[in-house]
C-alpha cells in the first residue's frame, strides 16, 4: 500500500481512472491529499466527492510553474496528509526542485504522447499535425526536465486517418487510464527499478 497526493489542473479522467482502479481491482494506492492551480478544476470536485482532502493552490505570480510560496504550501499540504509519492495528472504547471528534492523519485507524471516524441503542451495534435502513424502515452519519473525523466510505461494507439487532434486525445486517454494504475501498482509493489534512467518493471 502506498499513499499518494494528486495534482491536477483539468476535469481529472486520470484521477478518477486511479479511483476506479483502487476501488474496483484492488490497486493499493491510498490517495491522501489533491492538489489544484485551478479553484474550480473537474478533479477537485472528484475528490471532494469522494472524501479526500482537496485543496486550491494559487500560482501566483507563477503562471507556468509551481515555484515561491505556492510549491512550499504544496509540499506542506502533501507532507501533512502523509502522502509518500506525487501524481500529476492532468498537472499543466512545470515543477521544480523543490518538489523534487522533497520526494525524491516519488514523483510521477502521465504525458499524452510516446516520449521523446512530442513533449509539451497539446501532444496529441502536435501527433497529428506532424503526420505521425502512431502515438500512445507515457508514465515517467519527473526530473528537472520536461517530460524528460525515466519511463516506466508507454501504451501505444494508432493515429487514423481524418484524426482530429480530439479523436486522437479521446484514444490515447482511454489509455492513460489503463497504464497509470498499472504504473502505480508496480511501485506500491515495490516492482519498479530505477538504474539510471532505466526503469526495471515486471511488465
Ligand atoms: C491528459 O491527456 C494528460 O496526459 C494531460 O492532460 C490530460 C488531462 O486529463 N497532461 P485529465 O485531467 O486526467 O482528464
Amino acid at each position: 500500500m502506498i499513499r499518494i497526493g494528486v495534482a491536477g489542473s483539468g476535469s481529472g479522467s486520470n484521477f478518477q481512472a486511479i479511483l476506479d482502479a483502487i476501488e474496483e481491482d484492488g490497486l493499493p494506492v491510498e490517495v491522501v491529499c489533491v492538489i489544484s492551480d485551478h479553484a474550480d478544476a473537474g478533479i477537485l470536485v472528484k475528490a471532494r466527492r469522494a472524501g479526500i482532502p482537496a485543496h486550491h493552490v494559487n500560482p501566483a505570480p507563477y503562471r507556468t510553474k509551481l515555484d515561491g510560496e505556492a510549491e512550499r504550501l504544496a509540499i506542506r499540504m502533501f507532507q501533512e496528509a502523509g502522502a509518500e509519492c506525487i501524481v500529476l495528472a492532468g498537472f499543466m504547471l512545470m515543477i521544480k526542485s523543490g518538489l523534487l528534492r522533497a520526494f525524491p523519485n516519488r514523483v510521477l507524471n502521465i504525458h499524452p504522447s510516446l516520449l521523446p516524441a512530442f513533449p509539451g503542451l497539446e501532444a496529441w495534435k502536435q501527433a497529428v499535425d506532424y503526420g505521425a502513424k502512431v502515438s500512445g502515452c507515457t508514465v515517467h519519473f519527473v526530473d528537472e526536465g520536461m517530460d524528460t525523466g525515466p519511463i516506466i510505461v508507454q501504451k501505444a494507439v494508432p493515429v487514423l486517418p481524418g484524426d482530429t487532434p480530439g479523436d486522437l486525445h479521446a484514444r490515447i486517454l482511454e489509455q492513460e487510464h489503463i497504464a497509470y494504475p498499472e504504473a502505480l501498482r508496480w511501485l506500491a509493489e515495490g516492482r519498479l527499478t530505477l538504474d539510471g534512467r532505466r526503469v526495471q518493471t515486471p511488465g
